[in-house]
């Protein structure tokens, strides 16, 4: 089988084609023909050299999270899916016996780690990390969901997000961006985002955006978002200085989910701010398997319809690395082996 591996960490043209035997399923195991793996800024992190989990030593690496696709053989003891069920893996490796794996929810596991492996034409995966897809649901739309979907809609859980509430989401034009504001209006939420691009804010404005701010400046987005009213909660995939954007815009007791660090691993916060408004800042990694389950049923029922930037073959697989890294798109770009 053909995989797009990661021969090099340099970026996307690190991205080459290799071949691989075709994975047989162990114990516990499914082989996945992968029909559709959506990349995450994450991949590219790896592919730019620039995450800890994988260095020179473990090249060629084959990385891609969110695996949807037909079962193509199962391992031994694997009773919950079989050849030919269509599946969404949910990417989430726990160990199953530490405190938080006992205690819940799962993605808290001390041992916590990802899958990577869905750049290929085959992926074997545990199987009960699978999922299984109505007919409805198509392979490109559920390939969208594991990680920016799960992520963004257990950040909203997070921060509590109720109907009338308003949710500000400083780059709103990716993943986890278009994921929240359109998961926030599903839970009835009026939303606040910025970009640097008129033409991507005006999608995401017909994906359900109330309140667009053209601008990376953090002054500029500060004064605009005041200007929409007191936000509830924040969803922070930014970092960096965003951080202390978002806090001078919540309410007082308003709350600030944080996931990522695409604008840095850093951030400086005004304490007094954060102590005087009882505010929150709250930490928060992808999500549960039950967060998935629930997102391939708000699918399934029409309640939503990921967004689905560029879809491309595993040949093209580095051009959807140059479009991520270009900031060229709106929404998931997604591989179709
Ligand atoms: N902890 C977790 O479990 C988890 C899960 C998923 C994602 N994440 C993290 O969340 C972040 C988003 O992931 P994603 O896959 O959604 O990424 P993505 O699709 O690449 O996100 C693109 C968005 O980020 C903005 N952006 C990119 N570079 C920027 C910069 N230097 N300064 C300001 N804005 C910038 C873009 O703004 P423009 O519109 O202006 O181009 C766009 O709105 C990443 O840091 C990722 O690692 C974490
Ligand atoms: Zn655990």
């Amino acid at each position: 089988m053909r995989a797009a591996a990661f021969s090099e960490l340099t970026g996307p043209d690190g991205v080459s084609l290799v071949n691989r035997p075709t994975p047989e399923p162990g114990r516990g195991e499914a082989v996945v023909s992968v029909e559709a793996c959506a990349i995450n800024r994450h991949d590219l992190w790896i592919l730019e050299g620039d995450s800890a989990m994988v260095d020179t030593d473990d090249l060629p690496f084959v990385s891609g999270l969110d695996v949807a696709g037909t079962v193509d053989a199962v391992g031994e003891g694997v009773t919950a899916v079989e050849p030919g069920d269509r599946v969404v893996l949910c990417p989430n490796e726990t160990c199953g016996t530490c405190r938080y794996c006992r205690e819940g929810p799962e993605n808290l596991c001390a041992n916590f780690s990802l899958y990577h492996g869905g750049l290929a034409e085959s992926a074997r995966v545990r199987a009960d990390r699978l999922v299984a897809l109505p007919d409805g649901v198509d392979m490109v739309e559920a390939a969208a969901l594991p990680t920016a979907y799960m992520t963004a809609f257990h950040m909203l859980h997070r921060v509590e997000t109720g109907p009338g509430d308003t949710v500000f989401v400083p780059g709103v034009t990716g993943g986890v961006g278009v994921a929240g504001v359109q998961l926030a209006d599903a839970l009835g939420a009026h939303t606040a985002g910025t970009s640097s691009s008129r033409a991507k804010l005006d999608r995401v404005e017909s994906l359900g955006l109330d309140h667009a701010v053209e601008s990376t400046d953090p002054d500029e987005i500060r004064a605009a978002v005041s200007e929409v009213g007191p936000v509830d909660a924040v969803l922070n995939h930014l970092g960096g200085e965003y951080t202390q954007v978002g806090l001078d815009v919540l309410r007082r007791g308003g709350r600030m989910a944080v996931c990522g660090r695409t604008a840095g691993g850093t951030s400086e916060i005004d304490i007094p701010d954060l102590f005087l408004g009882h505010k929150r800042v709250i930490g928060s990694t992808m999500g549960t398997q039950g967060d998935l389950e629930r997102l391939v049923g708000l699918v399934a029922d029409g309640t939503l319809s990921p967004e689905i930037g560029e879809t491309y073959s595993l040949e093209e697989t580095d051009a959807a690395f140059a479009a991520m890294q270009d900031r060229d798109s709106v929404g998931k770009l997604v591989v179709t082996p």
